[in-house]
């Protein structure tokens, strides 16, 4: 059989960077890839489980894919779905012949090599896998900005949250090798990483040296040649002063602090079991309102988690406009499989979900109109991304991570470069300026 695959990822940048991972490991191996699952003989869905929604799009994919181009080829099933469901995916989808969670990608090799020979399924299943972190075989994506493992797993217990499960406990990679893959991404052209991990801010470097995350944020952007480094996700719980400390004095530090928050009430809180008070997040966002360098501050917001009642849900709107986040993300409450909350009564009904969510991300879009308005006027640096030709305007992100579309320097090819633009117009969501000659 052709050695020739396909593969199409769903969820959060964890999981889009561990496709760049296996894409890197297969075409090590010989394997070409296809832009389409029709063109391949092996096709590859790397899931994610963080909804009932996402959960429920992979199986559906998989059902009109089996109808249609599946015929003959060999599925696998990677990421969080299949780490959750593990061996009852065969029975959930009988032509799947190969199941693996994150931690195994490194013996997908192996496991292919398994079903060439005659194998009908193959699983790759263990956590206490011995990961090695080093991906030089990563084939990544975005010319312009690259994502760096820092941590796996994740050793919190959030009632509603199926990560733990999909990703085990906690293991950081060593700072030698991170700063070490730093540079060899400056090598390649890159000047722009993106730290990742399910909870950055427990980084500890498991090597002699010890390093916590402030420090290894420090090291990797003074790193010459490094002129951006951004990082998700934080955990309020474990993000500390000098992380701020580090992003005031280190201009190559994006000014930009995702620090989801889930809800402004305190019994939500609790009964999240978030291990921080709104107090203490408030505390944390204090600390970045008084940093001589604006920081700009987003979150992730749960509506509707059980229990909630109108006046948790008011406090939540009651928050809002105390941060006056730049942007959120707001979810309704999907029951998880082995956790917590399942247990969990007073379940919340669906239309009030519905209407909870929209009042939120109607009050949001107030705050963003109104602070994005107040950087009209302002000069700030875009990393260029992109390019819209039909509306002649080049597309990037500022420090702060606000998108800034821009006019002007038509004829120089400005992609990958760093670029002063005026803002012109503010809009909830985007802003537009032209280039400053
Ligand atoms: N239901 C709804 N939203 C969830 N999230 C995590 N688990 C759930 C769930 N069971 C949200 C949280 C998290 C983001 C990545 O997804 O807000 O920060
Ligand atoms: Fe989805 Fe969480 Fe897995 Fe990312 S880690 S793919 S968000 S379930």
């Amino acid at each position: 059989m052709e050695k020739t695959f396909y593969i199409e990822t769903f969820g959060c940048q964890m999981n889009a960077h561990d496709s760049e991972k296996v894409i890197g490991t297969l075409i090590d191996q010989g394997y070409a890839q296809r832009e389409t699952p029709e063109e391949a003989n092996y096709i590859f869905y790397n899931t994610c489980s963080i909804r009932d929604k996402a959960e429920q799009k992979v199986f559906n994919r998989l059902m009109h894919l089996k109808k249609s181009a599946g015929r003959g080829k060999v599925l696998g099933l990677l990421g969080c779905v299949a780490q959750q469901e593990g061996e009852k995916i065969f029975e959930r989808a009988p032509y799947i012949s190969l199941v693996a969670g994150s931690a195994s990608y490194t013996k997908l090799p192996e496991m292919l090599r398994q079903l060439e020979a005659g194998d009908r399924r193959v699983t790759g299943l263990s956590l206490d896998t011995e990961e090695t972190f080093d991906t030089p075989l990563t084939r990544r994506d975005n010319p312009y900005k690259a994502f760096l493992t820092i941590i796996e797993g994740c050793d919190k217990a959030c009632a509603y949250c199926v990560v733990p499960f999909t990703r085990g406990p906690e293991r950081s990679r060593t700072a030698a090798s991170v700063v070490d893959e730093a540079k060899r991404l400056v090598d390649q052209g890159y000047t722009e990483v993106q730290l990742l991990g399910q909870n950055v801010n427990s980084y500890r470097d498991p090597s002699p040296t010890g390093w916590d995350f402030a420090t290894l944020l420090n090291e990797v952007g003074n790193i010459p040649g490094m002129k951006r480094v951004r990082f998700t996700t934080s955990h309020p719980r474990d993000f500390v002063k000098p992380i701020i400390d580090a992003i005031e004095s280190n201009p190559n530090l994006c000014n930009h602090v995702h620090l989801p928050v889930q809800s402004g009430s305190d019994y939500v809180l609790g009964a999240m079991d978030r291990l921080y008070t709104r107090e203490q997040y408030m505390q944390r966002i204090e600390w970045m309102k008084n940093s001589k360098r604006p920081i700009a501050i987003t979150t992730d917001i749960i509506l509707g988690f059980p229990g909630e009642t109108e006046e948790d849900f008011q406090q939540t709107l009651d928050l809002l406009d105390e941060v006056e986040y730049d942007a959120l993300f707001a979810f309704k409450y999907s029951p998880r499989p082995n956790t917590a909350a399942l247990q969990f009564e007073d379940h919340i009904p669906e239309e009030e979900k519905t209407r909870r969510i929209q009042m939120l991300l109607e009050r949001q879009r107030a705050i963003q109109i109104r602070k994005n308005s107040e950087l009209v006027g302002a000069v700030e640096e875009v990393h260029v991304e992109g390019r819209h030709e039909m509306l002649n305007q080049w597309t990037g992100k500022t420090t702060s991570h606000h998108t800034l579309n821009f006019t002007g320097r038509d004829s120089e090819d400005l992609l990958g470069r760093y670029v002063n633009v005026r803002v012109l117009r503010a809009g909830p969501n985007s802003l537009t300026g032209e280039a400053v000659q």
